[in-house]
């Protein structure tokens, strides 16, 4: 999102600043007048499309068949624009709901009776939980919040959440947004997230509609002297549609997403924004989007001013309406689309096609239902944001989220009564906006490392550093000073916004500037144990502290959210044991050297010293693997039922010719749809402290197949609480058709015959053989 340079410009950034202003008074918490279909305005009694009882689809027509050409126009933009004399106000379609309800869109605002709104952990890190009820909790608060704020006219109801883009390389600095490395992990999330959005509203309606963005293989932004902007992904079909587009098509299959946002970038050299083969025929035509197709802001102007797509302005407009583009953030179509029409480029039933799927999902939402606060959720209102329940789920969230990397000799948890005077030293230590991350809002409140950990200890702070760039090391022997008078020394360490976010691509994997010497030093001098603990969205290579004896634990916290200090603090000290598993691979930074960003190719090829990319593919050294996580308590784990054979339906189509000598069966040649696999699992609590752990279930596909073959990639996972010394009985169901087959070059998906290898966590391994049933 944000306007990308060309638009944004810091001189129209203060017109549109002027402009919020003289448009919108202080939210006062009274209801909002409603959008349209005003039952106090007589003009709109007679109007069909003010007909709550008639269907969506007879509604939209009618409104349609009411507007001029030039009317329609101006309604293809995210500012839409007011029709008073059918009594609709105008309408910003932009607002933001990553991790809370966030100003990062203009439709969005905190003052008033809504000066904040709970702010959940960036997306990472609440990934890390790998806990599906918790992301679609999160879902619910957050659009009960929004609702809320959309009474009291602060918000939208259209929101540009959740960025589900697969995290390929670890220098993007988005991957704070994301919940990371795998695609079928990420495209759980989305439906989970999304679902909490959007509600389970009877029949067709929307609590808030969510989009999933940016489609598609989009992670990077700014690179090298290479832009998001310039950028032309060179993508495999296999890739795209085994890694690049999973997430998106679970967002709109599982959780009927009411938006998808195209990106700004090329795909094999044309702009997604107007490429119907992945708009109109992938989105639309395969996966059945129910709901609007937006551009990235600004990005249909991109494709024509920086990309240089088409001749003329028409034709971009026309070319991504054709595409199947419904709605354009930023004033491109706004602008342009009434001359394309009048041109013969495109023809106006084009643009009524783009105008019914927006204004649909307006009717989905109740906007033209009439009054706001006689409708679903009208009676949310000011109490019902940064309540204490909801702010104790971002305590939660955050706590579930943080994945200890080490913990030497069990140094960890520290007690309150040996350890009554803790050291907190760093750049990151008493910090409140760095725990937010991007694409976040005001929150309620904000609990730091130094007053969550000043809540168990006495404390002594020293920063040390001036900020995380940690510039010099003027003032280390203070922090050395003060780890040798604590009983224990916790370090907060790591990167902010000003290293990683968006447009703003890592250059490294290291800590920054002195920071390492600081860790180091400090260790050194420290009188009791040393912890360091990371805030971070992408990866680090701390292999220093990792192998450093001195340094007895780390714990990574992400971008942990306003609560993220006592999440970290109540895990230091055993209040709660922690849980949580890397969402993605930690590479080395020799890793860097072999990887230009550019290359979007998921598998390796060893002949041009390309170590491929993420855990299903890279085979070279790390600092952490994905799923890695540590806890205070140990678990066994025990497969106690799996089947060993399965057999393969043959659709009715299909014969011993038609089916060749293949070793891989296609999807539509078998009837796979139903075909779920069961595996049973135990796990026990074999330690002394109550503990969750997360059962991540690979599989292998036997080299036979044409696709991923000999890579182990996720196909389930499931969290579970087990108190000390009890167990738990765990069922995995495992999708045949859609987890268990392969992708091959030409991006069709087959199920391998042979062997198959089920992995449960690190070491637990059970074959099933696949054959035909003739
Ligand atoms: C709407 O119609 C009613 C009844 O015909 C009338 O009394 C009222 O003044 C009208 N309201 C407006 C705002 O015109
Ligand atoms: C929408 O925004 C654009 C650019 O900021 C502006 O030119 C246009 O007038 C606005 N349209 C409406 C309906 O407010
Ligand atoms: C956040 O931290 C900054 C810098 O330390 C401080 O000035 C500010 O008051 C803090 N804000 C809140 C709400 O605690
Ligand atoms: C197999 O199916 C093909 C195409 O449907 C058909 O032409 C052929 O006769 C069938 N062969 C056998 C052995 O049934
Ligand atoms: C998942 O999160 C919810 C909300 O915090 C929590 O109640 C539940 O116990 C969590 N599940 C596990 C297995 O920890």
């Amino acid at each position: 999102m944000a306007y990308n340079n060309h638009f944004f410009n810091p001189f129209r950034a203060l017109s549109l600043l002027a402009l919020l202003c003289l448009s919108f008074s202080t939210n006062t918490g009274e209801a909002r007048r409603p959008f349209a279909c005003d039952p106090n305005n007589n003009l709109t009694k007679g109007f069909k499309f003010c007909m709550v009882s008639a269907p969506v689809n007879a509604r939209v027509a009618d409104l349609i068949g009411r507007l001029t050409l030039q009317e329609k126009s101006m309604l293809l933009a995210n500012n839409a624009t007011a029709l008073p004399r059918l009594g609709i106000q105008s309408y910003e379609w932009w607002s933001e709901a990553l991790h809370g309800v966030s100003n990062a869109g203009s439709g969005t605002r905190f003052d008033g009776d809504f000066p904040g709104a709970t702010s959940f952990p960036q997306v990472i890190t609440t990934a890390a939980s790998f806990n599906e009820s918790l992301w679609e909790l999160i879902g619910q608060v957050v659009s009960d919040e929004a609702r809320a704020m959309y009474n009291g006219g602060a918000a939208g109801l259209t929101y540009w959440s959740p960025n589900v883009n697969v995290l390929r390389d670890p220098r993007w600095g988005r991957a704070q947004e994301t919940p990371g490395e795998d695609p079928f992990m990420t495209s759980k999330y989305a439906a989970s997230y999304v679902r909490g959005l959007q509600g389970n509203a009877k029949g067709n309606q929307l609590k808030v509609a969510a989009c999933c963005k940016h489609y598609t293989a989009y992670d990077l932004d700014d690179w090298n002297g290479i832009d998001r902007y310039h950028f032309n992904a060179k993508v495999s079909k296999q890739d795209l549609e085994e890694t690049y587009n999973v997430p998106f098509k679970g967002c709109v299959l599982e959780g009927k997403v009411a938006s998808v946002m195209c990106s700004y970038n090329q795909v094999n050299g044309k702009p997604t924004c107007a490429d119907p083969e992945i708009l109109k025929n992938t989105i639309r035509g395969e996966w059945g989007l129910n709901g609007y197709i937006v551009s990235d802001c600004d990005s249909v102007g991109v494709l024509y001013d920086n990309q240089h797509y088409t001749e003329t302005p028409e034709e971009a407009a026309a070319d991504s309406i054709k595409a199947g583009l419904d709605l354009d953030c930023g004033p491109f179509l706004a602008d342009h689309t009434e001359k394309a029409v009048k041109k013969g480029l495109i023809t106006e039933k084009d643009v009524d096609n783009a105008l019914a799927n927006t204004l649909a999902v307006q009717m989905r939402l109740g906007m033209f239902d009439g009054e706001p606060s006689a409708q679903p959720f009208g009676n949310l209102g000011p109490k019902d944001v940064c309540s204490p329940a909801h702010q104790q789920l971002a305590l939660e969230a955050a706590q579930q989220g943080i994945v200890l990397l080490k913990n030497r000799g069990g140094i960890l948890p520290l007690s309150n009564r040996r350890h009554r005077t803790v050291a907190v030293i760093g750049p990151n230590s008493d910090v409140n906006v760095t725990m937010i991350g991007n694409y976040a809002g005001v929150p309620c409140e904000y609990t730091t490392p130094l007053q969550g950990i000043g809540r168990y200890s006495k404390t002594i702070h020293q920063q040390a550093c001036t900020d995380v760039a940690c510039n010099d090391n003027e003032l280390f022997e203070a922090a050395e000073a003060a780890a040798q008078q604590a009983d224990a020394t916790v370090l907060v360490m790591g990167l902010d916004q000003s290293i990683e976010t968006e447009m703003r691509d890592r250059t490294g994997l290291l800590l920054p500037g002195y920071q390492r010497e600081l860790v180091y030093r400090v260790a050194r001098a420290s009188r009791g144990p040393t912890i360091m603990v990371l805030m971070s969205g992408g990866p680090v290579d701390v292999s220093f502290a990792k192998k450093d004896p001195r340094i007895g634990a780390i714990l990574w916290a992400g971008f942990p959210g306003q609560a993220g200090g006592a999440a970290i603090a109540d895990v230091l000290f055993g209040t709660t044991n922690p849980g949580g598993k890397l969402p993605m691979t930690w590479y080395p930074e020799s890793y860097l050297a072999k990887v230009p960003m550019t290359n979007m190719n998921m598998r390796a090829n060893p002949a041009r010293g390309y170590p491929g990319r993420t855990y299903r593919f890279y085979r070279g050294p790390v600092v952490y693997p994905f799923g890695h996580g540590l806890t205070f308590t140990t678990f066994d784990v025990k497969l106690i039922q799996a089947p060993t054979q399965v057999s393969l339906p043959l659709s009715s189509a299909v014969n011993s010719t038609t089916l060749g000598a293949s070793n891989a069966l296609k999807l539509e040649h078998t009837n796979c749809n139903s075909l779920s696999l069961g595996v049973h699992i135990n796990v026990k609590n074999t330690g002394t402290m109550d503990g969750t752990h997360t059962l991540l279930v690979y599989s292998t596909p036997p080299a036979s197949g044409k696709g991923s073959a000999g890579n182990k990639r996720l196909v389930g996972f499931k969290k579970v609480h087990v108190s000390a010394g009890s167990d738990q009985r765990i069922v995995v169901g495992l999708q045949v058709c859609q987890h268990l087959s392969d992708v091959d070059e030409f991006g069709v998906r087959r199920i391998p015959l042979g062997q198959h290898q089920i992995q449960i966590g690190d070491d637990l391994k059970h074959a099933v053989s696949f054959n035909m049933r003739m």
